[in-house]
């Protein structure tokens, strides 16, 4: 199986959809979603939780399949190929970084990334070494022999993105890669993806709420209700300020339309004026 084609996107999504359970209880997660990623670019998707982050990663990770569409990894169609075409796909192209981490608790952080080196075609000496080096350019060099039960947060993110790395792949994809730093360490993690996708010319796609890492982005999309689609830039109904939509401090949906707001006040005297007018419906707000 040939697992790149040259000049094809990183990542290619069409009409890609993902219905979790059937019937009345059946979850749309994604709905319809079409998406290129370039190689090398850095893409930053946000969205509410539940929106479908996860569930289009895992997808694009072909960790799952979807219920409908198609998805190709560097040129490669998913569809055609089996379980095991696809494990080995990811195994030579894809990095994966958890949420969570996923690192196995009875290794050290050298042992945690050399698993990976090894699946992916090296001797166990070459492992060690290719592992050793990648955890000191993350600046783990002292930690090699640590389980992760005595690292810290910040820590551990590095060993996963050194194993995310460790099969040197083509596409990288994070799933909330700074939810458990704090805010120095997250834009650090960021900034550190940024410049192994812009440096190495690998591709990143990171799924986060956090608003604080966008600037390191190349592009941000917002993914709400499982659809996909660019930010828009907002205006406070009541003082006028323009805000952008994922930022806006203040919201409300009515009638199934979205408001937002640059506070609470404003909030009220829209609410205030509207209740003037005509009997409001029962808003929900965040
Ligand atoms: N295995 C599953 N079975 C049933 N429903 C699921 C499953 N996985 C996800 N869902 C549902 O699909 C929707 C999208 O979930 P997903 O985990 O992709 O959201 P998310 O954007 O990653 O949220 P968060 O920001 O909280 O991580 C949610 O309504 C969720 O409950
Ligand atoms: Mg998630």
């Amino acid at each position: 199986m040939d697992t790149k084609t040259i000049g094809s996107p990183a990542l290619s999504l069409q009409e890609v959809t993902k219905v979790f359970g059937q019937g009345p209880s059946a979850v749309r997660a994604v709905d319809a979603v079409d998406l290129e990623v370039s190689q090398g670019e850095v893409l930053l998707i946000q969205g509410p939780s539940g929106g479908g982050k996860t569930t289009l990663l895992t997808m694009a990770g072909g960790l799952l399949r979807p219920t409908q569409g198609d998805i190709s990894i560097t040129g490669v169609k998913l569809n055609g190929l089996s379980d095991k075409q696809v494990s080995h796909l990811r195994l030579m192209t894809i990095g994966f970084i958890f949420q969570s981490f996923n690192l196995l608790a009875a290794l050290t952080a050298q042992e945690n990334v050399e698993v990976v080196v090894r699946l992916a075609g090296a001797g166990k000496k070459e492992a060690r070494r290719t592992a050793a080096e990648l955890l000191a350019s993350l600046g783990l060099a002292r930690r090699l022999n640590h389980r992760p039960v005595n690292l810290s947060g910040g820590e551990k993110q590095r060993v996963s993105i050194a194993r995310a790395l460790a099969n040197n792949p083509a596409l990288i994809l994070a799933d909330e890669p700074t939810a458990n730093l704090d805010s120095a360490r997250g834009r650090e993690v960021m900034a550190l993806l940024r410049g192994i996708a812009k440096e190495q010319g690998r591709t990143v796609l990171c799924v986060s709420h956090d608003h604080r890492i966008r600037d390191i982005a190349d592009r941000v999309l917002w993914l709400e209700d499982g659809r996909l689609r660019q930010l828009q830039a907002v205006k406070d109904p009541v003082c006028g300020m323009s805000l952008d939509e994922s930022l806006a401090p203040v919201r409300l949906v009515l009638d199934r339309e979205t408001y937002y707001f640059c506070g609470v006040v404003c909030r009220a005297a829209f609410l205030e004026r509207r209740n003037a007018h005509e009997p409001a419906g029962v808003p929900s707000s965040s």
